[in-house]
């Protein structure tokens, strides 16, 4: 589809994907010397989108705002930033994807499917009909009440993260819903080990760009 390789992290609030992503690029770099890698987010990864993320993260609004303002990030992020890179053949590391608004606006808020679906085609719909999506997403999964106890631990809670157990359970199974549905892209790492096992997983991952 296109000559880069994209990988995006996910996982609920308080799994650990932050504590990885770097070391992973790390990781990369040291195994592919010659590609260029690009790190970037959603919501944000420009400079729309970083606005878009301000208000996604702190104000309250109705669910399908939340949704459409997440794909409008998306649009932008997609354009600006990751077909250029695809497309000139790097490798883009993305915290968080498509997969996170099936995950919290349709698990965690109950957005239908089929509105998620619309939008998804909408935004990463490509000419010859095909949908972009990652090569390659790795998903950081566990039980919401282990992340809850771990996210206590850190800094002030955005409005996502100051949602109950019940919401965290709900995002947590439309990401293994997802990741059902789309096995050969996904690699769930089990993120109730420690770092070390954690780290000896992402590790060993075969990765054939
Ligand atoms: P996160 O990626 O966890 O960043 P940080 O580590 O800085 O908190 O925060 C992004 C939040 O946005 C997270 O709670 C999930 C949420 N989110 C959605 O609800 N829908 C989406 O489509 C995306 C990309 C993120």
């Amino acid at each position: 589809m296109y000559p880069g390789y994209f990988i995006s992290f996910e996982g609920i609030d308080g799994a650990g994907k932050s504590t990885h992503i770097d070391a992973f690029r790390h990781l990369m770099q040291k195994r592919f010397p010659q590609k260029d890698i690009v790190m970037t987010r959603e919501p944000g990864g420009t400079p729309l989108g970083e606005q878009l993320r301000k208000l996604l993260l702190d104000a309250p609004m109705n669910l399908e705002t939340e949704a459409l303002l997440m794909f409008a990030a998306r649009r932008e992020h997609i354009a600006q930033v990751l077909e250029p890179a695809l497309a000139a053949g790097k490798m883009v590391i993305s915290d968080r994807f498509t997969d996170a608004s099936f995950a919290y606006q349709g698990g965690g808020r109950g957005l239908s499917l089929s509105k998620l679906n619309t939008l998804e085609t909408w935004v990463q719909g490509r000419p010859d009909g095909s949908l972009l999506q990652p090569n390659l997403t790795i998903l950081f999964d566990l039980p919401g009440e282990v992340a809850e106890a771990r996210r206590s631990k850190v800094r002030a809670p955005d409005k996502f993260e100051k949602m109950n157990l019940d919401f965290f359970e709900k995002v947590r199974q439309e990401y293994l819903r997802r990741a059902q549905e789309n096995r050969k892209r996904f690699h769930i790492v089990d993120a109730t080990q420690t770092p070390e096992a954690i780290w000896n997983d992402l590790e060993s991952l075969e990765i054939i760009l």
